[in-house]
């Protein structure tokens, strides 16, 4: 419906895989291949190949994520990367709230609010990923769980600060699975999805964000996906991989 008014993502999720030289090997690969992209184009790599893939995508359409953030500035954080390393770096996308986050590593809702905030004070671009476990959608449930890990997500973000949001709708039960959403539900839930921005801050607002979605994406379910008026990209794990997969999705979002 007003898909023109917002721009298609596609972004790669390349999880734990791909050392220095394989990511730099893989970006190499894939910028011929988008180089005339009608979308946005992000590759989110593992921290230790951030550096790698920034100086290999320079001077192409590609931009560059991290896979997580802390919400902290700096401190006793064992383990954790702060937002404000990786804009030094100059990286420009953060992925929050993946569900494997949230499965393995106890983000909770709380936690995802927190990093969001850390995220925009430093001027990245937050994918903030929601979705339901397979168990809610028989239960259901699928809307009031999306519906509140949006909001609770996006608590204290301002309106303006909503042009730095690209929320990623990843059923939890789709992801990695090859059971990939219908077009259908992936819309209908996308839908949902800007009816709640539209709720928290306007209409305009909602149609200008744009919504992915995520969960056993490839080549070819990529278009029929895409084709639903509110899913405006998509965020990619197995098939960002392999290039030629990945070229495919981007070239069916610039369609
Ligand atoms: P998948 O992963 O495409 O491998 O299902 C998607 C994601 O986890 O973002």
């Amino acid at each position: 419906m007003n898909k023109n008014l917002r721009k298609a993502v596609i972004a790669g999720n390349w999880k734990m895989n791909k050392n220095r030289a394989e990511a730099k090997a893989l970006v190499g690969e894939l910028a011929p291949l988008i180089k005339d992209a009608g979308c946005d184009v992000v590759i989110c790599t593992p921290f230790t190949d951030l550096d790698v893939a920034l100086e290999a995508t320079k001077g192409t359409n590609m931009g560059v994520g991290a896979q997580n953030c802390h919400w902290a500035k700096s401190g006793a954080f064992t383990g954790e990367i702060s937002a404000d390393m990786l804009t030094e770096l100059g990286v420009q996308y953060v992925i929050i709230g993946h569900s494997e986050r949230r499965q393995y590593f106890g983000e909770t809702d709380l936690t995802v609010n927190q990093r969001v905030r850390a995220a925009l004070d430093a001027g990245l671009t937050v994918i903030l990923c929601v979705g339901e476990l397979l168990e809610q959608r028989e239960q259901g449930i699928t809307r009031e769980i999306c519906g509140m890990q949006t909001r609770v997500a996006l608590g204290g973000v301002s309106q303006d600060e909503m042009k730095k949001i690209i929320v990623a709708y990843e059923p939890v039960w789709a992801i990695g699975t090859g059971k990939t959403a219908t077009a259908e539900q992936a819309g209908e839930v996308c839908g949902f999805i800007r009816s709640v921005l539209a709720d928290l801050y306007d209409q305009a607002t909602a149609d200008a964000t744009p919504i992915q979605y995520g969960g056993s994406m490839n080549a070819a379910n990529a278009a029929e996906l895409l084709s639903q008026p509110d899913v405006d990209g998509g965020l990619i794990g197995g098939a960002s991989l392999k290039p030629a997969d990945f070229a495919a999705i981007v070239a069916a979002a610039g369609k």
